[in-house]
C-alpha cells in the first residue's frame, strides 16, 4: 500500500467537496501543532508534502493526500489552539462530526497525542465524539524523541488510563517520531493491514 507516489489531492471545507470514496482512507486528528502534517510526511517518505509549521492552526481544511493508487491519507484541521474564533471552532466541529460519521471508506481515525503532554481535555472531546461515530480509532503518540524513557512510561500510563473510558478505542498505542523515524514502519504496516 505504501508503494507508489504520494500527491496532494485537495483541501476540503465541506462534505460536498470530498473526493470519490473509491479507496481505503485513514485520517489524522489531533491538537494543533501535535505533528499531524509531519507524520503524513514521514509516512509517505516526503519532506514537505503536507505543510508542517510552527504556526498553530496552519492546516484549516481537510487535506487529502494519495499514497499510491489505493490509499488516502487525510490531514484534519488541528483543534484546541488558543484564540480560535468560536464560530470557526463550531464550523470545524460540525464538519468533523459529519466527516467521521459519514465517510464510508474511512477505515480508521488516528488521534495524535503529543507525548510531552498526554491526553488533554480537548482530546477527550474528540475521543467522546469518536465513541459515537462508528469508525475505529487509535491513539498515536508523537514527538517521542523529545522525552526520556522514564517519561515514556508516565505518559503511557496516563494515556492508557484515559483510554479506559473509551472502550471503542483500539487498545494498541503507537509511539512515533516523525523526526527520527521511530514507529513509522509500525504505523505503515497497521495502515497497510486495513485494506
Ligand atoms: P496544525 O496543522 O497546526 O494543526 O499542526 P500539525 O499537527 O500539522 O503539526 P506539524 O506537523 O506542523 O508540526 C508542528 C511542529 O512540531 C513543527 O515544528 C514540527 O517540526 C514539529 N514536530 C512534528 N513532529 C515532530 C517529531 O516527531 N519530533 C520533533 N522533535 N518535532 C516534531
Ligand atoms: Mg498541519
Amino acid at each position: 500500500l505504501f508503494a507508489g507516489e504520494s500527491l496532494f489531492v485537495k483541501g476540503v471545507v465541506a462534505m460536498s467537496g470530498l473526493p470519490p470514496a473509491d479507496r481505503v482512507e485513514v485520517c489524522f486528528a489531533g491538537r494543533s501543532n501535535v505533528g499531524k502534517s509531519s507524520l503524513i510526511n514521514a509516512l509517505t517518505g516526503t519532506k514537505a508534502l503536507a505543510r508542517a509549521s510552527n504556526t498553530p492552526g496552519r492546516t484549516q481544511e481537510i487535506n487529502y493526500f494519495t499514497q499510491g493508487p489505493g490509499l488516502y491519507l487525510v490531514d484534519l484541521p488541528g483543534y484546541g489552539y488558543a484564540n480560535a474564533p468560536l464560530d470557526k471552532v463550531k464550523q470545524w466541529q460540525k464538519l468533523l462530526k459529519q466527516y467521521l460519521s459519514g465517510r464510508q471508506t474511512l477505515r480508521r481515525a488516528f488521534v495524535l497525542i503529543d507525548s510531552r503532554h498526554g491526553i488533554k481535555t480537548v482530546d477527550e472531546e474528540i475521543l467522546t465524539l469518536l465513541d459515537t461515530s462508528a469508525v475505529t480509532f487509535q491513539c498515536v503518540l508523537t514527538k517521542i524523541d523529545k522525552i526520556s524513557l522514564a517519561e515514556r512510561e508516565k505518559v503511557l500510563d496516563q494515556v492508557r488510563g484515559a483510554l479506559a473510558k473509551h472502550p471503542a478505542a483500539y487498545p494498541e498505542l503507537v509511539l512515533t517520531s516523525s523526526e527520527k523515524g521511530e514507529g513509522i514502519p509500525t504505523l505503515r504496516s497497521i495502515i497497510a493491514g486495513l485494506e
